[in-house]
């Protein structure tokens, strides 16, 4: 499942560039039987296998230099842009990706890790939800993107809201035509018109990015 869609791109570049790396682990090498089992029944009953916490604390354990370990499970803190930036001050993180209903709440313990989702739906595993996070990480990174030091802000999220409808050539296109303050070159009138759309768009769709100020 790795690099998965990590391998393309800007963050694939960055990673032939070295400018991250990352090492898997297969909890599977750390089972506690011959069947390679890592999961178990839930103690109280019901639906729904749980890692077990013998077998994810040694693959832990494993780890040389784990830093701050994030397990990806729909329960988590929601991500957001804001954590992104704080998330890569560390040099190295652990993803613990889930599967099955969920790991032994005594491993979260023991480890004091972080409990992330990316959203409000059910994956059928934390991978996806692992690379989602590397990439958000990644393409912070000095050197990741072209386009200079401001490349990534004027995006959405960090603008606190989302962003203004975007136009390139050509300047009509099947009888419609860009907005014509975009090619006034009066950036002042730009600016206001950008900050107006984005206000508008951001209230429409995601009124809980508004802050009261
Ligand atoms: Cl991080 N994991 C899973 N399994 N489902 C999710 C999720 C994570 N975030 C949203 N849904």
């Amino acid at each position: 499942m790795f690099p998965g869609t990590l391998s393309g791109g800007v963050v694939g570049r960055a990673l032939e560039k070295k400018i991250w790396s990352y090492d898997t682990i297969n909890i599977r090498d750390f089972a506690i039987n011959n069947y390679g089992s890592v999961d178990d029944e839930q103690f109280g009953g019901g639906a729904g296998m749980v890692m077990r916490p013998d077998v994810v604390g040694n693959a832990i354990d494993s780890i040389k230099n784990p830093g701050k370990i994030i397990f990806f499970s729909p329960r988590g803190k929601p991500l957001n842009q804001q954590m992104v930036h704080e998330y890569i001050k560390n040099d190295t993180i652990t993803l613990l990706c889930g599967r099955y209903e969920g790991l032994d709440q005594r491993v979260i313990d023991e480890y004091d890790i972080e409990e992330v989702s990316i959203g409000d739906y059910v994956l059928s595993g934390g991978e996806l939800a692992a690379q989602v996070f590397v990439d958000t990480a990644v393409r912070l990174l000095d050197n990741v993107l072209g386009g200079g030091l401001d490349s990534t802000q004027n995006e959405s999220f960090e603008i606190g809201g989302l962003e203004w409808p975007l136009y390139t050539r050509p300047s009509v296109w099947r009888g419609h035509k860009v907005p014509e303050v975009l090619l006034s070159g009066h950036h002042g009138n730009i600016e206001r018109w950008r900050k107006q759309q984005s206000d508008e768009i951001t209230k429409e769709r995601r009124p809980d990015l508004i802050k009261e100020n």
